[in-house]
């Protein structure tokens, strides 16, 4: 488990003695706000450094494995981004049907194959826990970049980035998370990240897809405000995040049980009438047909700019576990 920065102004630090040096990010049950603060800060710190001068070498000579099991565009090209940016270099291993996992090579032997090579592994896979098979293989840090139905404990930290960016701060928001939230993993990561603040959470989702109890459950032991809708009208006037998902597909065991809710709620336009004029309209993308196009135009769609927030969080991450921040 990573232990709190002790020197939250000391972006650049010595190596050895930088706090996430070395560490796994596998949770967002690992950050207390104080961590939060901090990857906000190397973040801002990242983001104009990129505004500045685009590439950077702070991460010179080091090596990123880039092992991704399930599909991706965002995640796996913005941990490449970030590290290039960084000025390191990057293993990519997409297509996992050429290694040798089809030979039948087990998770852990993968990663320490890989971290004979590299200085540091973000892994997406589609079983929940892997990620910390993986962690519990591997000398290097292992950043878990999706764990099937698990968690997405970057993503969510983008989220959060995303939230305090657009609205200035967390404390005393009311979100709204819509869609497939038994499944969607952005989902389970956000609601436990943002058990840290003050915010009060809608879940609004089919019966099918509502949020897994076990996570309630977690987060009521926190104290923290979750109310279930089946609809979305009620809290769309109140609602400061709406943060939409796409109902994940390749989850379902029955295709009929999907053909029954993919298509449960469209935020459109027109819709968006009864919402607040500041507020902001999220969604990890893909979209599927979640969103309406005729949204995007909205200065509260915010899911585009959301995706650039993702390589500043990932290039602090990189630094943060390679000692140089
Ligand atoms: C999400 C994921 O993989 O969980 N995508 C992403 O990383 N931005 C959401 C999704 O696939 O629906």
């Amino acid at each position: 488990m990573p232990t709190p920065p002790n020197n939250p102004h000391l972006p650049f630090g010595d190596q050895r003695s930088a706090p996430w040096y070395g560490k796994d990010v596998i949770s967002v049950n690992q950050f207390n706000r104080e961590d939060l603060e901090y990857i906000f800060a190397v973040s801002h710190e990242m983001r104009s450094m990129v505004e500045r001068v685009g590439t950077f070498d702070l991460l010179k000579g080091k090596i990123l494995a880039n092992l991704f099991y399930e599909p991706s565009t965002r995640t796996s090209s913005s941990f490449t981004a970030a590290m290039e940016r960084l000025g390191g270099s990057v293993i990519p291993i997409n297509e996992v049907k050429y290694s040798s996992v089809t030979k039948g090579e087990t998770l852990a032997d993968t990663v320490r194959t890989l971290e004979c090579y590299a200085d540091v592994i973000v892994l997406r896979h589609p079983e929940t826990g892997s990620a910390v098979i993986a962690a519990n293989a591997a000398r290097k840090p292992v950043i878990n970049a999706g764990d099937g139905v698990g968690e997405h404990p970057t993503q969510a930290l983008l989220d959060a980035l995303t939230i305090r960016e657009e609205l200035g701060h967390l404390d005393g928001l009311t979100v709204t998370m819509l869609g497939d939230l038994k499944y969607g993993r952005t989902v389970h990561s956000l609601a436990r990240l943002l058990s840290l603040y003050k915010v009060r959470l809608n879940y609004v989702s089919p019966e099918l897809l509502r949020m897994p109890a076990e996570i309630i459950g977690e987060l009521n032991s926190k104290k923290m405000e979750q109310v279930e809708h089946a609809n979305l009208d009620a809290v769309l006037p109140e609602t400061d995040v709406l943060y939409v998902t796409r109902v994940q597909k390749e989850r379902f065991e029955d295709p009929a049980e999907y053909e029954k809710v993919k298509s449960a709620y469209v935020i459109n336009a027109a819709g968006m009438q009864a919402a607040k004029a500041r507020m902001i309209v999220m969604h990890p993308l893909p979209r599927v047909t979640e969103i309406s196009m005729d949204f995007d135009t909205d200065p509260r769609a915010a899911y585009f700019r959301q995706m650039e927030y993702g390589l500043y969080v990932r290039m602090a991450l990189l630094a943060m576990v390679l000692g140089k921040a």
